[in-house]
């Protein structure tokens, strides 16, 4: 018997043994037996992800039976008093239905809307580990791509569902999103004709629902399935070198359809719990949408808040007359930044492939101390979407701290251009000065808080060695990082590009360079040299990196 199937119940072994192997069961069974599933917290959050998308599918299912996608006025006599009499859209009448009238609607409702919200914040925590342990490069670039589409397509599903309602947060919602559409440079007013077909709102709503309940998902699920067959033929990348203990690593389907069914149960409970108990999304507080009114206050979901966040950072007289138009790029750039933003997250394995020239494969994650730049670059585009974020509430700030709207917008600007860069230098700091503190655990142990007493009257504190699983833990992603060379082009020339990039390059490796020289992993090299001009190629002697005081 093959050692694969060992742990296998008995007759899947047989399955895989004796059933016809040109149909491929048998290598199926046998690859996902192989595969090695960890415990680290880190990994449950793609699963959290996945769990709560199932979640909010098979609610969704529910909600569709009662749904009515249609903006046709009706007067509302349902159940919620204050609301008698009201005029609005039966797809508002439904959504009130679903809320007050049909049995378990209002859980089911507040599940799916609940579930929303924790897959995407799981979606973004995911792609930030995968980004600070350097899980992304290659071979998995393509699977940090389709993770960032999966990301992009979430917030798409969120935002078409979160306007299904047509309640007043919905309808301030629309009427954004279609004076973003307009003010689209030539295609604007045709563009959101096609949307709207004609007078707002149009048919946006029976367009919302057919995108959010059929094509949305469809897309989702099929990122998710490609993506999973990519891993699998991949493999996850792994905290390197192996320091797995028998404790983390276990083989087996049995083991993961248990972990994994009993984490879906564990995501589904919270979900329901969250549903019964916090209320989300009170339209019937809201009222219907009416276009000529926005309640004060009033904001997006909570990961579409960096596009309101950028359209009010946008100085407001930003237009300009050109070829006898009005162009107002007011509306237009600030959802070209916000869109540019996920396009530069979703090329930075390839950018930072090209940069640092890196054509090898890494199937061993990093601890982001030791990549001080990459880990700096990470945080300043977190602070640039969380300025962004922050901004969609420049009004409730300003009321709360007794500001004018003009002083916090004001500062968001100012913080949108200084934050990421501030953010940049103090983690890369951090992240060196904890590098130190790891070489001196590396060379003294671990304090321990005991202190003995000689008998000659001295104090000294035990230190607790390191063993070596310990010590190849910290040490991950510490290795030699060859000095970028400038390549000639075919004219024996380097180009400037090449030169910025082999700058770039080099202030990228300096610190991670000069991190394992320090921990001896890796030889010191000796004085900095000039950026050489020739190409070296090969194994030819090679100018040193710059050290950097204090690593
Ligand atoms: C990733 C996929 C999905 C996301 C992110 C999502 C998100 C949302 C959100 C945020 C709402 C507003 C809920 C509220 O009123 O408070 C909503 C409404 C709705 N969704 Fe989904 N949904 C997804 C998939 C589906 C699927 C697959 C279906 C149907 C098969 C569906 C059907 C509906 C219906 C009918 C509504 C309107 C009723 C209501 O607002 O309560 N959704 N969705």
């Amino acid at each position: 018997m093959r050692s694969s199937e060992r742990a296998l119940p008995r007759w899947a072994s047989r399955l895989a043994r004796d059933g016809d192997e040109r149909s491929g069961a048998h290598g199926l069974l046998a690859d996902i037996r192989g595969r090695l599933f960890r415990d680290r917290w880190s990994v449950l959050l793609g699963q959290i992800a996945l769990h709560s998308f199932i979640v909010v599918m098979l609610s969704g299912v529910f909600l569709m039976f009662f749904y009515d996608p249609s903006t046709k006025q009706v007067t509302y006599h349902g159940s919620y008093l204050p609301l008698t009499g009201t005029q609005m859209s039966r797809a508002l009448a439904s959504t009130m239905a679903i809320s007050f009238e049909i049995r378990g609607g209002l859980l089911i409702r507040q599940v799916h809307h609940w579930g929303t919200l924790v897959m995407v914040a799981a979606m973004m925590l995911h792609l930030l580990r995968l980004f600070f342990t350097g899980a992304f490069r290659r071979p998995r670039r393509v699977n940090w791509v389709i993770a960032v589409l999966i990301l992009v397509v979430m917030m798409a599903a969120g935002f078409t569902g979160a306007v299904l309602p047509d309640d007043m947060l919905s309808g301030t919602s629309l009427v954004i999103f279609d004076g973003a559409v307009r003010s689209t440079p030539v295609i604007g007013t045709w563009l959101s004709f096609l949307l709207f077909g004609g007078s707002f709102p149009g048919h946006i709503i029976t367009l919302s629902y057919v995108l959010h309940a059929f094509v949305l998902p469809t897309v989702l699920l099929s990122l998710f399935i490609v993506n999973r067959r990519l891993a699998r033929t991949r493999s996850a990348a792994r905290h390197a070198p192996p320091g797995h203990t028998a404790g983390n690593v276990r083989h087996g389907l049995p083991a993961f359809a248990v972990t994994s069914s009993g984490l879906f149960l564990v995501v589904t409970g919270i979900l329901v719990l969250m549903a019964a108990t916090l209320t989300i999304n009170p339209i019937w507080l809201y009222g219907p949408a009416d276009p000529a009114n926005a309640s004060a206050g009033a904001g997006p979901e909570w990961y579409l808040a960096f596009l309101d966040g950028a359209l009010r950072l946008v100085p407001p007289d930003w237009e300009f007359v050109w070829l006898g138009k009005t162009w107002t790029p007011a509306v237009l750039l600030p959802v070209i930044a916000g869109s540019a933003f996920f396009v530069i997250v979703a090329a930075y394995p390839y950018l930072e492939a090209w940069i640092t020239a890196d054509r090898g494969n890494h199937h061993d994650l990093e601890r982001p101390r030791n990549n001080p730049a990459r880990t700096g670059i990470g945080v300043a585009g977190m602070t640039y979407y969380g300025v962004l974020w922050a901004a969609a509430s420049a009004d409730t700030i300003a009321v709360r701290f007794h500001l004018t709207i003009e002083t916090v917008l004001h500062g968001f600007q100012v913080l949108i251009i200084l934050g990421p860069i501030i953010g940049f230098v103090i983690t890369r700091r951090l992240c060196v000065a904890l590098q130190h503190n790891e070489r001196e655990v590396m060379h003294h142990g671990i304090e321990t808080g005991i202190i003995i007493r000689s008998p000659d009257g001295g104090y000294t504190e035990i230190h607790r060695h390191l063993d070596a699983d310990d010590r190849r833990r910290r040490q991950a992603g510490l290795h030699e990082h060859p000095t970028p060379i400038p390549q000639r082009d075919v004219h024996g020339q380097v180009t400037l590009l090449e030169r910025q990039r082999t700058r770039l390059a080099r202030f990228l490796v300096a610190d991670r360079q000069s991190a394992a020289e320090h921990s001896g992993l890796v030889k010191k090299k000796s004085r900095p040299g000039p950026m050489p001009d020739r190409h070296i190629s090969g194994s030819g002697p090679q100018p040193p990196t710059r050290p950097r005081a204090g690593t």
